[in-house]
C-alpha cells in the first residue's frame, strides 16, 4: 500500500516544476528558483509556467498588458462581493469570489479540451514549437488570463469587504504586484515594495504536485471547468497544514511577542505536541530554497521598517527547531514576517499565496487536460470482511 498521505508515490508526469528534496532544489520548467527569483518578474514566471518558455520582449509586454486589462472587475461581481458577510474567513470569501467570477465569465462552460495544433503550440498568433496545448486563442487560456487579472483585485477587495472599505480601482498597464498593493492599501506602492512583493509572487507560483495543485488536477481530470478546479484548489490551500500555515506563523510570532521568549515558547509547544507552523515539509529534507530568499527579505524589511524583533524572533525559533527537532523552515515561515513588515494583515497571507499559486494551478490544469485520463486511485479495504443488514428489533 502507498505510504500514508501518498508519500513518495508518483501520481503522474509533469514538466512544469520539479523538486529535489534531498538537495533543496526547485526549478520552474528546468530553471532554478534562485535564477527566477533574482532575475525574473511574476508576469514572466506565469508566461513560463503556462506556455513552457520565456517570452520575448514584445510577448511579455503584451502578456503584462493583457493581465492588467483583466484586473477591472465587473460591477455586478463587485456588488455580489459587497453582499458577502464581512466576518467570514478570508479564504472562504476568496473561494466564493472565484465562484462568482466563474458565474460572470462568458466562457465558463467553454470546451476544456485542447485543439491539437497541427503547427505546434500557438501563442498570440505566433507559432512556436512544442506540445499541443492551450494557445492564447483558446478559451482555457483566455479564462486563465481573465481569472489571474481579476484575482489581482479580488484578493484586496476581500480585505476591503472585511473592513467595510470601498474598493480601489487598479491602474492600467501596471504589474500584478503594483495593482495588488494599490488596491489593498489605497495608495500606489513605492518601487521597493512592488519589487519585494513581485519576488514573493515568483517564489510561491508553483511547487509540483502539492496538495492544492493535485486537487486542481483531480478536478480538471474530470473535464470540469477552470473555475471549479481552482475553487477546489483554494479549499485545499486553506488548510493550516498547507497554505494556511503562513497566517498561523504570524499569530505565533504575535503570541511570543519578544525574542527573549522565543526559545522557551518553542520548547513548551513541542512538549505539548504542537506542530510549529512554517516548519517541516513532505519533500524537503534540507532547506526549502524559497525560505533562503524569504529569510533575506524578512531581515532587510524588518530592519527597514524599524521592527527587527519579528526577524530576530524568527531566527531564534528557527535555531530552536533545528536544535530540538532538526526540522527546517518552509516557504511559510519567513513569508509571514516579510508580509507583516509590508503592512499586510496576517489574515491576508493565505489569499496572497492563492493569488500567486493560481498561476501554477492553471498551468497544471492545462497540462492535465492536454493529455488527460481521469484520476481515480484505489482504496485498500480495511473494513469488515462480511456484514449483513439487520432488522431494527435485532440491533
Ligand atoms: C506548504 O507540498 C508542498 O509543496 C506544500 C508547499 C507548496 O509550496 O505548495 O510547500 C506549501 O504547504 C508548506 C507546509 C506548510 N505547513 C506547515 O508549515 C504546517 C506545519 N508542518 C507540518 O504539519 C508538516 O511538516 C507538514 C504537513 C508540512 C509535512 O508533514 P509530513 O510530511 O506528513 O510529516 P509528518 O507530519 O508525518 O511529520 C514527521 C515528523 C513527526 O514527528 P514524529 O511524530 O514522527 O515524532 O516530524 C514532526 C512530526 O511530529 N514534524 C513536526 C513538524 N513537522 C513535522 N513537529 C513539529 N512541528 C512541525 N512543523
Amino acid at each position: 500500500m502507498a505510504g500514508a498521505g501518498l508519500e513518495d508515490i508518483v501520481a503522474g508526469e509533469t514538466s512544469i516544476s520539479t523538486i529535489d528534496g534531498k538537495r533543496g532544489v526547485l526549478t520552474y520548467r528546468g530553471i532554478s528558483i534562485h535564477e527566477m527569483a533574482d532575475h525574473s518578474s511574476f508576469e514572466e514566471t506565469v508566461f513560463l509556467l503556462w506556455y513552457g518558455r520565456l517570452p520575448k520582449a514584445a510577448e511579455l509586454d503584451d502578456f503584462r498588458n493583457a493581465l492588467s486589462r483583466e484586473t477591472v472587475m465587473e460591477d455586478r461581481v463587485a456588488a455580489w462581493l459587497k453582499s458577502l458577510p464581512a466576518e467570514a474567513n478570508p479564504m472562504s470569501l476568496l473561494r466564493t469570489g472565484v465562484s462568482l467570477l466563474g458565474l460572470a465569465d462568458p466562457e465558463e462552460g467553454a470546451s476544456v479540451t485542447p485543439e491539437p495544433w497541427k503547427e505546434g503550440f500557438r501563442y498570440m498568433g505566433q507559432l512556436t514549437s512544442g506540445a499541443p496545448g492551450f494557445g492564447r486563442d483558446h478559451p482555457q487560456s483566455r479564462k486563465a488570463i481573465r481569472l489571474l487579472g481579476r484575482m489581482t483585485t479580488l484578493v484586496p477587495a476581500i480585505q476591503r469587504v472585511m473592513k467595510g472599505q470601498p474598493f480601489v480601482e487598479p491602474k492600467a498597464g501596471r504589474s500584478v504586484a503594483f495593482n495588488f498593493l494599490r488596491c489593498l492599501t489605497g495608495k500606489d506602492p513605492e518601487e521597493g515594495s512592488e519589487k519585494i512583493f513581485d519576488k514573493c509572487l515568483i517564489l510561491h507560483a508553483d511547487h509540483e504536485f502539492n496538495a492544492s495543485t493535485f486537487t486542481a488536477r483531480v478536478a480538471a481530470a474530470t473535464l470540469s471547468d477552470l473555475h471549479s478546479s481552482v475553487v477546489a484548489a483554494i479549499g485545499a490551500l486553506k488548510g493550516p497544514l498547507h497554505g494556511g500555515a503562513n497566517t498561523e506563523v504570524m499569530r505565533m510570532l504575535l503570541e511570543v511577542k519578544e525574542p527573549s521568549k522565543a526559545k522557551a515558547w518553542v520548547k513548551d509547544a513541542l512538549e505539548r505536541k504542537r506542530k510549529i507552523m512554517g516548519f517541516g515539509h513532505r519533500m524537503y529534507k534540507t532547506e526549502d530554497p524559497r525560505a533562503t530568499h524569504l529569510r533575506r527579505m524578512s531581515e532587510s524589511l524588518c530592519a527597514k521598517v524599524g521592527q527587527p524583533q519579528w526577524y530576530e524572533m524568527s531566527r531564534l525559533i528557527e535555531e530552536a527547531m533545528w536544535e530540538l527537532k532538526a526540522i527546517k523552515p518552509n516557504v511559510d515561515f519567513y513569508s509571514a514576517s516579510t508580509y507583516y513588515c509590508m503592512g499586510i494583515d496576517p489574515e491576508m497571507f493565505t489569499p496572497i499565496f492563492a493569488l500567486s499559486r493560481l498561476s501554477g494551478w492553471t498551468a497544471h490544469i492545462f497540462e492535465q487536460q492536454a493529455n488527460n485520463r481521469l484520476i481515480r486511485p484505489v482504496g485498500e479495504w480495511v473494513g469488515p470482511q462480511e456484514a449483513h443488514w439487520e432488522p431494527m428489533e435485532k440491533r
